[in-house]
């Protein structure tokens, strides 16, 4: 699904020049589910960012189901990126004036479609990561654990092919993060799903079947043996 190739990132100009991800080449398989882990500055988030199509490398190739994205324009990678990508974060970024279903349907209003058809997909959406019941709350009457669950939902209304996670159970207690790990397998198992989780905790990362480690924006070598069984 995605092919990374000698893929360097740098940050900053002249002497402020920061290398952050250096010559990485990377195959994300579809259907598979992976963790990236490392240090902090290690270049985790700036190589998802790469994988979502936010940003572009500054040498190497990146194809996406074969397409190589260096000669894309931009409204191209908008279009991938809206139909085929969704994104989680550890701040969650829902709108606090919105209810969860709002929050959740309004990347479906952007595409055109009507209120009402964006409504029903988004209180699926709900229903599928357990919170059909409080579709009508705004995030700040949710738990942690409830406000990341809207967030999946919200990622996943559009049935992506693909679901990005930076550090998604971050601010959560580790009963919540347990749930949204459990969400994503599920939804792996259901729909197919490829999946990439940044993450710093080992229990997130020991139920994801691939770990990917960064160092010093470096894929760390050798990645774990259980990573070249292909998972699907
Ligand atoms: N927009 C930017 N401008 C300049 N430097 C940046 C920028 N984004 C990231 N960096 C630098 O790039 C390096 C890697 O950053 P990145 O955010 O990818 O690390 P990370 O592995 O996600 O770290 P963390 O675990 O703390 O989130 C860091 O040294 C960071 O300071
Ligand atoms: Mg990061």
């Amino acid at each position: 699904m995605l092919d990374l190739t000698g893929v360097h990132k740098t940050y900053g100009t002249g002497a402020a020049r920061v290398p952050v991800l250096r010559d990485v080449s990377l195959a994300i398989r579809a259907g598979e589910v992976c963790a990236i882990t490392g240090s902090s500055g290690s270049g985790k988030s700036t190589l998802l960012n790469l994988l979502g199509l936010l940003d572009r490398p500054d040498a190497g190739r990146v194809l996406f189901d074969g397409e190589d994205l260096g000669a894309t324009s931009v409204d191209r990678r908008a279009r991938l990126r809206n139909r085929c990508i969704g994104f989680v974060f550890q701040s969650f970024h829902l709108l606090p004036r919105l209810s969860a279903l709002d929050n959740v349907a309004l990347p479906f209003l952007y595409r055109g479609l009507s209120p009402r058809s964006c409504r029903d997909r988004a209180m699926a959406a709900l229903e599928r990561v357990g919170l059909a019941d409080r579709a009508h709350h705004r995030p700040d009457a949710m738990s942690g654990g409830q406000r990341q669950r809207v967030a999946v939902a919200r990622a996943i209304v559009g049935k992506p092919r693909l679901l990005l996670a930076d550090e998604p159970t971050g601010n959560l207690d580790s009963e919540s993060a347990r749930r949204i790990i459990d969400l994503f397998a599920a939804l792996n198992a259901d729909t197919g799903v490829t999946i990439v989780v940044v993450t710093h905790d080992p229990a997130i990362a020991a139920r994801c079947p691939r770990r990917i480690l960064m160092r010093d924006g470096r894929v760390a070598a050798p990645e774990d043996a259980a990573s070249r069984t292909p998972s699907a």
